[in-house]
């Protein structure tokens, strides 16, 4: 469809049917195609010089205390084996890393995952595409998500937080209130708490 006709269109339909339209696209994509356009089209802002971004809540200037925070957490066990889900540009991961013993970091955006493999490197870090909603989870002692399951539907989350289970411990952040958590959600998280900032 032309640029032109698509601007027309957005103009004169309700947001309502924008609404509906999105919803039924986003359906049908596999995450991986979602995403990957998200970045390709570089949706999420940032320098639009830059190669890819994560988005506003992934800028250095916002993470700053929930990098100190991860720290003080992974410093306080023994070399863990680190899992990040959904680990975008790595902005944030890659500052996390030495204290990992082995950090596995996935997202479901190939084109991301090859490039992060080409930008860092580490003999304890390894990247892999992983689609957290239909493929298995790495192997590991403690995982990270950060601002992923805000992009997702419930049924999705659902799926992944089962997955989460594997895990011994769980760092998750998301920029929402805990009564936002359905209370399906949490009886799939087998009682343990979701700390929920
Ligand atoms: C807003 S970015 C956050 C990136 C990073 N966690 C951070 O805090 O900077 C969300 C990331 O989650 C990834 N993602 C979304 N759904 C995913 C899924 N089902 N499996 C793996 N990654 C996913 C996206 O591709 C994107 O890179």
């Amino acid at each position: 469809m032309g640029a032109r006709l698509k601007r027309w269109i957005k103009m004169f339909l309700p947001e309502s049917c924008l609404t509906v339209y999105w919803r039924w696209r986003n359906r049908r994509q596999s995450n991986a195609e979602r995403f990957g356009d998200i970045y390709r089209r570089k949706l999420w802002g940032g320098d639009q010089s830059a190669d890819v971004f994560s988005g506003v809540g992934s800028s250095l200037e916002v993470v700053g205390p929930y990098i100190e925070s991860v720290r003080g957490v992974l410093a306080g066990r023994p070399r863990p084996a680190v899992v990040e889900i959904g680990c975008g540009d790595f902005g944030v991961g890659s500052r996390l890393t030495d204290l990992a013993g082995r950090y596995t970091a996935c997202d479901a955006v190939p084109e991301l995952i090859e490039r992060n493999r080409r930008l860092f490197m580490g003999d304890n870090l390894r990247f892999v595409t992983v689609d957290a909603v239909t493929d298995p989870l790495p192997p590991g002692d403690l995982v990270i998500v950060r601002q992923v399951f805000q992009h997702l539907r419930n049924d999705q989350i659902q799926r992944i937080v089962k997955k989460l289970a594997q895990y011994r411990t769980w760092i998750i952040c998301e920029p929402y209130r805990a009564r936002r958590i359905s209370s399906r959600t949490s009886t799939s998280c087998r009682g343990r708490a979701i700390d929920w900032r």
